[in-house]
């Protein structure tokens, strides 16, 4: 390895995604320099002009403050010219195997060729176990032998993920040279939160096993909330009851429509398919997938069933797209498979939220856009919350009750009292707790 300088680093940072971007504007917050390259001009543009190509919250302002630490490229040699050190924050999606899709990192490795002065890589990227050492041998016949290696996974939540960068509850460092692990150690100086050292293979397992652990919590809630719905219990007084044992905790165990976004969905089936590729049925993780691939599909069966059996010619407001709230997400959002059934049932269907900005593919471009839930709801015969947006709290449901055709509303993520709802004269529907009906 490089001898280390020590304090600020020069750090290139591979992708300009949601991970590429918090780590980098985090990273030029501790200190260091930091060029950020993407493959997309756009957003190398927009990046260069001041914008923000995605909503994160307090991202904008760190990029902002920051600035002067703080570059955009777009060419890969003039990113790593200068550079200590280089993080790899591209996405590694899914390949129809399930496997992790590894071309965008054998790319970013191909342009280290004669990047014979850096001191480490380090790979952020969600990848497979034993990636790490796949790059390392291909390092190795690179004639960069000297270079460090290092896995340091993230396990940022979008809509916080500034805050988890800056006081994580562990960073994770996997290194097979303890130099470069005090090195990846010593960039993180300022970060509030302790370090877990280990091996590169277990750094990679680390990612993928917390993500399918966190998967698990939900998809076990979920089918508890099913039970509940057939016994007649109230999954909410359960998971708060189950939640105070402090061998369980309350985190992760919110029952909805299901696990969407970026991480679960491709981490959970790069995990089993890594497991079936070493021969391994991972039987736990399949029911845990299987699970939330039934969880839309359920509650559009149910709304279908309080509707006399079919949606034909029925509109439904959609309220909320993005997989959660605070970010404007979409990726593999339950709120996807929902509007496709919909349609594919007969539907009309209106949608709306606060932050996702376009909508223009399929099965987004035959909904209807509204700026309002009220304007969403306005003549539908049903409405279905599938984000848990903080605005849908403050609608005035009375008002909704006598815009609906019908005042049926589904709460796929539990947001609302149903109580209050039934006084409201709506007939409210969730996930885990008795059916209500309006009486007002
Ligand atoms: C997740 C991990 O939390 C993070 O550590 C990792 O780095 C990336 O994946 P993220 O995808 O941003 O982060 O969202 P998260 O807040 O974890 O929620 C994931 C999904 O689970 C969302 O669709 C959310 O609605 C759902 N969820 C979460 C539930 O249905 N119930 C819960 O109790 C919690």
């Amino acid at each position: 390895m490089n001898e280390p300088m020590l304090g600020q680093r020069r750090i290139a940072v591979f992708g300009a995604g949601y991970i590429g971007l918090v780590t980098g504007a985090c990273f030029a917050k501790l200190g260091h320099d930091v060029v950020v390259r993407d493959i997309q001009k756009e957003r190398v543009e927009l990046l260069r002009s001041g914008g923000v190509p995605i909503h994160e919250d307090g991202l904008a302002p760190l990029i902002a403050e920051n600035a002067g630490r703080l570059t955009f490229t777009l060419d890969a040699e003039e990113a790593v010219r200068n550079a200590d050190v280089v993080y790899v924050c591209v996405d590694t999606p899914s390949t129809p195997s399930g496997d992790a899709d590894l071309s965008r990192i054998w790319q970013v490795i191909e342009t280290l060729r004669d990047a014979r002065h850096l001191a480490a890589v380090v790979v952020k990227s969600t990848v497979p176990v034993g990636t790490g050492a796949r790059v390392r041998a291909a390092m190795d016949r690179a004639g960069l032998r000297h270079v460090g290696y290092a896995s340091n996974p993230e396990f940022t939540a979008e809509g916080h993920a500034v805050r988890d960068f800056m006081h994580p509850d562990r960073v994770v460092i996997g290194a097979d040279d303890p130099e470069t692990a005090k090195l990846v150690a010593q960039l993180h100086e300022g970060v509030d939160g302790p370090i877990a050292e280990m091996d590169v293979r277990s750094a990679e397992m680390v990612k993928l096993a917390a993500n399918a652990l966190l998967a698990t919590k939900i998809s076990f809630t979920n089918e508890i909330a099913t039970i509940c719905e057939a016994t007649g219990a109230d999954v909410e007084h359960v998971v708060r009851a189950v939640g105070l044992d402090h061998r369980l905790g309350p985190h992760f165990m919110r029952p909805g429509v299901g696990w969407g976004g970026s991480c679960f969905p491709k981490d959970s089936r790069a995990l089993r398919a890594l497991a079936g590729n070493a021969g391994y049925s991972f039987q736990l993780l399949t029911s845990v997938i299987e699970v939330n691939d039934l969880q839309p599909r359920r509650a559009i069966q149910r709304l279908k069933d309080e509707l006399g059996g079919a949606f034909h010619n029925r509109t439904v407001a959609l309220l909320g797209v993005a997989f959660k709230p605070g970010t404007d997400d979409v990726r593999e959002a339950p709120s996807t498979i929902i509007a496709s059934r919909l349609l594919s049932e007969g539907a009309a269907v209106r949608c709306w939220d606060p932050l996702v900005r376009r909508l223009d593919t399929a099965p987004w471009s035959s909904t209807t856009r509204c700026t309002t839930p009220l304007e969403a709801m306005t003549g539908a015969d049903a409405a279905i919350i599938v984000t848990e947006w903080p605005e849908l709290q403050d609608v005035a449901w009375d008002q909704a009750a006598a815009l609906m055709a019908r005042p049926l509303v589904f709460d796929g993520r539990n947001l609302l009292d149903p109580q209050r709802m039934a006084s409201l004269g709506l007939t409210y529907m969730s996930v885990g707790r008795t059916t209500v009906r309006g009486s007002a």
